[in-house]
């Protein structure tokens, strides 16, 4: 396995070998990423995983600056696992030489709710990365993590919009054994909080539950599960939203495919989860 910092190289190391599945990260893997892998795997001959802390993708505010960057442990997480050719890891200088990224790629309304409403500018930013990784990397697959499902979905628009020719595998979400899903920012938890974080998995479990078994009234299953939150010490609910799986818009009450979205901040730290139903 190589870990390759210049594009220079990595282009030239892309041009010696066949089709080539992507895993795009932030680094501080965890057993989540490494569902990606194995995805992956599956996908093409080479594996390439990216390490890079967008700092387009942060607001202000944000944890950019605190975010862990992990790169000796990830690699040995990622040598441990097998069958990763590449790690790319460039330095913020090889990816924004110039500090300012004058082109972007601007997504569409989606990219103002949910998670969006909440962190303006954050979909720009990662559309923008993930073009600029396609673009070096070249592959054709890449995968990424139902755990973040408006990413997911911003994603796959712009590649069929675009015509960028990689295929997107979307990944089922790793979950602790309690149901709290995998996240580098579960880090950030106290041993309390990461208990308590676990109450999210509960309610998209509740909700889903219900919804199965015939409740259609969504506004009053998202304010239960918003005042049981804030009941039990969330700082605040970003949205709890019942939403069409395939388009993301509002659920209407004939869809059969939904996605329930969460996002609520317990201390410092914002959790997002999702869970999807088919009826
Ligand atoms: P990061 O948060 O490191 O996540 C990298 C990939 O891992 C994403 O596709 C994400 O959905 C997936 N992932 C994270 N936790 C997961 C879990 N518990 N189960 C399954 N997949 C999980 O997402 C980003 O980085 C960035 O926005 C990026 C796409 C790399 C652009 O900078």
């Amino acid at each position: 396995m190589k870990i390759i910092h210049s594009i220079e190289e990595l282009r030239a190391w892309r041009a010696t070998v066949g089709t080539v599945a992507f895993v795009p990260t932030m680094g501080n893997l965890h057993a989540g990423h490494m569902t990606l892998i194995d995805a992956a795997r599956k996908e093409a001959e080479h594996i390439v995983v990216s390490i890079f802390v967008n700092r387009l993708q942060f607001g202000q505010g944000e944890d950019f600056e605190i975010y862990p960057r992990t790169l000796e442990q990830d690699a040995a997480l990622i040598a441990a696992q097998g069958g990763v050719d590449v790690i790319f890891a460039p330095d913020e200088k090889v990816l924004y030489p110039k500090v300012i990224q004058q082109y972007q790629v601007e997504p569409p309304a989606i990219q103002d709710e949910l998670c969006g409403a909440f962190r303006p500018g954050h979909f720009r930013g990662v559309a923008t990365v993930v073009t600029k990784l396609f673009n070096i990397v070249q592959p054709n697959v890449a995968c990424f993590g139902k755990k973040d499902y408006q990413q997911l979905f911003v994603i796959k628009s712009m590649v069929e919009d675009l015509n960028q020719p990689v295929r997107i595998v979307p990944v089922d979400t790793g979950r602790a054994a309690d149901g709290l899903a995998l996240s580098s920012r579960n880090g950030y938890l106290s041993a309390a909080h990461k208990l308590e974080a676990t109450r999210i998995y509960h309610h998209l479990s509740r909700m889903k539950a219900a919804i199965e078994a015939g409740e259609r009234d969504y506004e009053r299953l998202s304010a239960e599960t918003t005042g049981d939150l804030l009941a039990h010490g969330w700082v605040s609910v970003d949205y709890v939203e019942m939403r069409n799986a395939l388009t993301l818009k509002p659920a209407a009450v004939s869809d059969h495919q939904l996605v329930i979205l969460i996002a609520a901040r317990l201390g410092h730290t914002r959790l997002i989860d999702n869970i999807e139903i088919s009826l």
